[in-house]
């Protein structure tokens, strides 16, 4: 399954200035930096303050996704913003695409929990390979500091929040998006979840509305480790085959990022050494639907992917849904 027709020519990303580490950590809950990083390789999170919004965050990474594609805003046509943690249930794509300038474009919300990204790579690219628009920003973007429970050592220890962007253009001369594939199951929702809580809100004679608000980030972390190790090396060899490319033919694997030893396990079984996985969780922990986005804008600015390298992604988490896809970077 060739798909000609997309380059992805601009990465940015941002995160929170204020940084918890392990150890400080350590003093809110009963835990440690040995398991912390033992565990998960996560060694510091950087905390979005009250006073900064998902939008904020997301604008600061496009805004450089921007310029690095070396585009007007009034040039881009279509506006995805992948999170979980918009500062309006109503969407916050449409904030980012009147911030950034980018007039003409159209923008929604996408929410896949940690394979929002991948999931919005893929569909962003239908919308240009189509030929509708030549011209998308994808952000991925998350605050799940908002959403765990401070108090709860099993999952507030594994998150942090930050955005990342790319740039795609449409472009006949480039293949881009080699292959995909993507996938959801719903029978395994309960491993993790952020539910609305309802709460009855009598109105009048007999009649009531819910007026309930949402809980805590919860997870069976267990659960999702197995589900991990076992679908994201299966939906890679899927996509590499649709592309027609075996393991030797990629330079790089690009997981979400959400524990050091799920990267090791998945690099293992896809026989990748493992200094061709990127990566970024001891600096930022588990950014959610940022992670992928976010990795791969520090490894191009720092020279280690370079233009025409082929990578190899994959996105998994709540839904439950995983997924991946086979791309190059830049022209
Ligand atoms: O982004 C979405 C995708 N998410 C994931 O892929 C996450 C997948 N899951 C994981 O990465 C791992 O399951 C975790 C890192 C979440 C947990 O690691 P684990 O090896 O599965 O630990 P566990 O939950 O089995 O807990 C082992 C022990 C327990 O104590 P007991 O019952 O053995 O006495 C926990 O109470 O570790 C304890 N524990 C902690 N101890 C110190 C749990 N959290 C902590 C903590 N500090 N923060």
């Amino acid at each position: 399954m060739a798909t000609p027709g997309i380059a992805i020519v601009g990465c940015g990303s941002a995160a929170p200035t204020t940084v918890l580490d392990n150890d400080t950590l350590g003093k809110l809950v009963e835990t440690s930096d040995d398991w912390i990083s033992t565990r998960t390789g996560i060694r510091r999170r950087h905390v979005a303050s009250p006073d900064i919004s998902l939008v904020d965050l997301a604008v600061q990474a496009s805004a450089r996704a921007i310029t690095m594609a070396d585009i007007d805003p009034d040039q881009i046509d279509l506006v995805v913003l992948a999170t979980s943690t918009a500062d309006d249930l109503f969407g916050s794509a449409a904030s980012i695409q009147h911030a950034v300038g980018a007039k003409q474009a159209v923008a929604f919300d996408l929410t896949a929990a940690c394979s929002g990204f991948l999931f919005g790579l893929v569909t962003v690219s239908q919308f240009l390979q189509t030929g509708v628009y030549k011209n998308a920003l994808l952000v991925g973007a998350d605050l799940l500091s908002r959403w765990v429970d401070w108090d709860d050592r099993r999952t507030c220890v594994l998150f942090g929040d930050g955005a990342g962007a790319i740039v795609i253009q449409a472009n006949p001369d480039s293949p881009g998006l080699l292959g995909f594939d993507l996938h959801s199951d719903g029978s395994q929702n309960g491993c993790l979840t952020l539910r609305y809580e309802s709460a009855e809100r009598p109105l009048i004679d007999g009649m009531s509305a819910n007026r309930g608000r949402y809980g805590f980030l919860d997870m069976v972390g267990k659960d999702v480790y197995k589900f991990a190790v076992t679908r994201v090396p299966e939906t890679i060899e899927k996509s590499l085959f649709r592309a027609d490319l075996t393991i030797e033919d990629i330079d790089w694997l690009l997981l979400h990022q959400a524990n050091q030893r799920i990267v090791e396990a998945v690099a293992k079984r896809l026989k990748i050494p493992i200094d061709r996985a990127l990566g970024n969780l001891s600096e930022y922990g588990n950014t959610s639907a940022a992670s992928i986005p976010l990795a791969l804008d520090e490894a191009v600015r720092s020279g280690r992917v370079k233009p025409g390298d082929t990578i190899a992604a994959s996105g998994f988490g709540a839904g439950l849904s995983w997924g991946s896809a086979i791309f190059r970077w830049g022209l």
